[in-house]
């Protein structure tokens, strides 16, 4: 039986694959994209479900960046490794997602929704934000900008989602259930901004705006004005405390506390991922 693994070029799927130890068998758009895998590959896209290979009683890992046939996409992969006996679907999500959600959270909501009355026996991952992308967000002025106040985020780790996915894809197919994913700790903006300036060595500094000047702010960016407001919003939004409590699922599944910021910080040579 496989594990098959879609995404696995991305953060998490390089990632997973390593956790796996080469009994992935990865989905990669490109034939050039597996070669440095470490696993068995095949040429699929999402967009075209038959192309993702699925045997009954294999395992589907179903992952990927937010595109606008995003929806249509995850669902009909999921109907095909249903059609095709699947065991069982691990994928990703976002925590508190809902399809009525702004963003990636309304996205992921109407898939979750797809998957949980699909038949196939699955799993979702809802994390918060990923560590990967602090850095990445500090400006070359050392600032970083966004709507969310003073309320925590309990940032995670990629490679602990990672970690939680392996556990589940490799033990027997336990009960559906939505897991809650989150870091150790929940730091406010600014006190990650305190961690961002030891680790990168320069001032960094978190600079608050209000939804409106955010939504100015992301527009100036390069984001259409409506994703520019909802991406204020939904800040404005985890700001108000909808990611600020921690969870022990991380430990529950893999037995190992998630990694904390300063040691994310501290191990990554480069502490950016792709976007
Ligand atoms: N970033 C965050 O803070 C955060 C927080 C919570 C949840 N999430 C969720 O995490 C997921 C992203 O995970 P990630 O960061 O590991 O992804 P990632 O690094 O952005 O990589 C995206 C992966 O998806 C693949 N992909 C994109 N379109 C595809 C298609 N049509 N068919 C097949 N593969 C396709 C990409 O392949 P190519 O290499 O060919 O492009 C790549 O392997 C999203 O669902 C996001 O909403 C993210």
């Amino acid at each position: 039986m496989a594990i098959v693994v879609t995404g696995a070029t991305g953060t998490i799927g390089r990632a997973l694959i390593r956790e796996l130890g080469g009994a992935a068998l990865a989905v990669v758009r490109r034939p050039d994209q597996g070669a440095d895998l470490g696993c068995a590959y095949v040429v699929g896209d999402l967009e075209q479900p038959e192309s993702v290979p699925i045997e009954p009683g294999d395992r589907l890992f179903l992952n990927s960046s937010i595109w606008p046939g995003f929806v249509a996409a995850h669902r009909a992969v999921i109907d095909h490794a249903a059609a095709r006996g699947a065991a069982q679907v691990v994928t990703v999500s976002v925590r508190g997602a809902t399809p009525a959600g702004l963003l990636a959270s309304g996205l992921h909501g109407q898939v979750d929704d797809h998957l949980r009355a699909s038949g196939v026996p699955w799993s979702i991952l809802a994390p918060v934000g990923f560590m990967q992308n602090l850095a990445g967000d500090v400006d070359e002025e050392g600032r970083i900008f966004g709507s969310y106040g003073r309320g925590p985020v309990g940032y995670i780790d990629a490679r602990d989602i990672a970690a939680v996915a392996a556990a589940l894809l490799t033990r027997p197919v336990g009960d559906d259930a939505t897991y809650e994913l989150t870091g150790p700790a929940a730091p406010t903006h600014d006190e990650i901004a305190a961690e961002l300036t030891r680790a990168l060595g320069r001032p960094v500094r978190y600079v608050d705006l209000p939804v409106e000047e955010g939504a100015a702010h992301f527009e100036k960016r390069g984001l259409p004005a409506p994703a520019a407001r909802d991406l204020a919003r939904l800040m404005a939004q985890i700001g108000d405390g909808r990611w600020a409590s921690t969870t022990t699922t991380v430990a529950d599944v893999v037995g190992r506390a998630p990694r904390s910021l300063r040691e994310f910080l501290g191990q990554t040579e480069s502490p950016t991922a792709r976007r």
